[in-house]
């Protein structure tokens, strides 16, 4: 572990701390230029390493699924613009892997050589590696604030699936003022905000309506997948 060192962390709730950087892409802005989108911002460990490459091709499969509910890709690691250019190249040309072939990935991935922006995001973990960044994901609302911050270490490929639950499962929670439930899917019962007054405590206990109450503090209620994917596809 290094020591005498600080690195910041930005927090859910928080902005998104601002940035300019290269990329494999052209020049960004962040977050300003994905005002108006949901975007998840990810770091990973290093170009041409195996788990980092079987997440580059999983993730660039599922752009689409992502892209779908207004969900942008941004990737960084603290190597440079070429072995980035390199590294992708060789991803398309040469690797296939689990029925993933010819695979293009079109998201930027940044270059952070100096770890400017790798330090703002808390992505250095010294205890984990000094020269590498973990496996950090921020997903960042239209609005630029921090909604979600997911770390696994050097060693551990993230669960893609998970992460478009995550976009899904917060879109939800804003556009129908619910909370979801452990392991929630688009078409399970969702949560009702808890009883905020005796009465509507004592109302939601007797009523017979759609509600389910376990408790007076835990009621759900159905939301069906067709009517969360005709309100987030609109946005
Ligand atoms: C990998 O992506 O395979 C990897 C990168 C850094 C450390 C360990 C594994």
């Amino acid at each position: 572990m290094e020591t005498g060192t600080t690195f910041s962390m930005p927090r859910i709730g928080d902005a998104a701390p601002s940035f300019t950087a290269v990329t494999t892409q052209g020049e960004i802005n962040f977050p300003q230029d994905y005002a108006g989108s949901w975007v998840i911002l990810f770091s990973h460990p290093a170009d041409f390493t195996p788990v980092c490459t079987s997440e580059f091709m999983t993730f660039a499969t599922m752009e689409k699924q992502f892209a779908e509910v207004n969900c942008k890709l941004v990737g960084l690691s603290v190597d440079g613009l070429y072995s980035h250019i390199a590294w992708l190249r060789t991803i398309k040309e040469k690797i296939e892997y689990k029925g993933m072939k010819d695979v293009e990935v079109t998201f930027p991935l940044i270059e952070d050589i100096t770890m400017e922006v790798a330090k703002k995001y808390g992505m250095m973990m010294p205890g984990e590696s000094s020269t590498k960044a973990v496996r950090a994901v921020f997903v960042i609302d239209p609005k630029g604030v921090i909604r979600t911050i997911i770390y696994y270490p050097l060693s551990l490929g993230r669960n893609f699936d998970e992460l478009h639950r995550v976009v899904l499962a917060l879109q939800t929670a804003d556009a129908f003022s619910v909370a979801t439930p452990a392991d929630w899917r688009p078409g399970d019962d969702v949560i009702v905000p808890t009883a905020g007054s005796c009465g509507v405590a004592k109302e939601r206990m007797d009523s017979k309506d759609e509600m389910t109450c376990h408790d007076w503090f835990f009621c759900t209620k159905p939301l069906a997948k067709e009517t969360i994917f005709a309100t987030i596809l609109k946005k």
